[in-house]
């Protein structure tokens, strides 16, 4: 389907050296596009996309920095602009966790949590829409959470919780501001994924409270990714693409 094909568009994953950015990276070259991998994963998970991505038959790049910096988000900008082409696809995946109770939460912990799940998001959103609205032409889609719709059960994280409402609405605040300009802005939530942020025997309770049985594997994120960064979405703006097995109807 031509509606889908992401053949000459240049794409930016944050966060794409593991779990679901990697996965996403990696399907938005095989929808065709060249990809600039960025994060700071110690443990050569970028490289190892990139590599992936070559493997495909594209471009990319591994790009070092976090998303707390505008000056590493713009030099990426920069260097993949330089070496691939105008940025025209760009999804914000980069993102932390944490479980603290709320009474006793350090503010360090929620301090660190807002910088990378809120200022991160944003901050890349203000870098690729700086080179994107100058051409008129992009799409950006924010990673956020069902945990951003709803409170997980059993889980203390009111910080990772209400960082995830935030990007949610900060999505669709920036989607309104340059609707008219070219630059659609939109949201994948995933519900509970098989990815190094959730291992181990609490799965199993993940795996009951869903509605289809199971976890989603990062694949699954691919598809509704790759339909919000391709013309078939081009009259979608300001959405929230809810990606969870069922969770959020119970
Ligand atoms: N796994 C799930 O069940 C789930 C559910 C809903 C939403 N999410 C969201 O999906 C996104 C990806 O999570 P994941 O499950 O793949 O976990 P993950 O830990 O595998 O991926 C997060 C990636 O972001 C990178 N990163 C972290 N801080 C960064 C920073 N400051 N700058 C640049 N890169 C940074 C990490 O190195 C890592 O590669 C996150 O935003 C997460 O909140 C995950």
């Amino acid at each position: 389907m031509n509606l889908f094909n992401l053949s000459g568009e240049v794409a930016l994953v944050t966060g794409a050296g593991s779990g679901i950015g990697q996965a996403i990276a990696i399907g938005l070259a095989q929808a065709g596009a060249d990809v600039a991998c960025f994060g700071h994963d110690s443990r050569g998970g970028l490289e190892e996309t990139a590599g992936r991505i070559e493997a495909l038959g594209r471009r990319s790049l591994a790009l070092t920095g976090t998303v707390t910096s505008e000056a590493d988000l713009s030099a990426a900008i920069s260097r993949i602009e330089k070496q691939l082409g105008p940025l025209t696809i760009a999804v914000n995946n980069a993102g932390i966790g944490g479980s603290d109770p709320a009474e006793t939460m350090p503010v360090e912990k929620w301090d660190r949590i807002y910088d990378v799940n809120v200022k991160g998001v944003f901050l890349s959103c203000q870098a690729e829409a700086r080179v994107m609205l100058a051409r008129k032409k992009g799409s950006i889609i924010n990673i956020a959470s069902i945990s951003g719709s709803i409170v997980n059960r059993d889980l203390t994280q009111a910080h990772y919780n209400s960082s995830k409402a935030a990007v949610i609405h900060l999505s669709k605040s920036l989607a309104m501001e340059w609707s008219r300009r070219g630059v659609r802005v939109n949201v994948v939530s995933p519900g509970y994924t098989l990815t190094p942020m959730n291992q181990g025997e609490r799965n199993k309770v993940f795996a009951a409270g869903t509605p289809m049985g199971r976890l989603a594997e990062p694949e699954e994120m691919v598809g509704p990714t790759v339909f919000l960064a391709s013309r078939a979405s081009s009259f979608v703006t300001g959405l929230d693409v809810i990606v969870d097995g069922g969770f959020v109807c119970w």
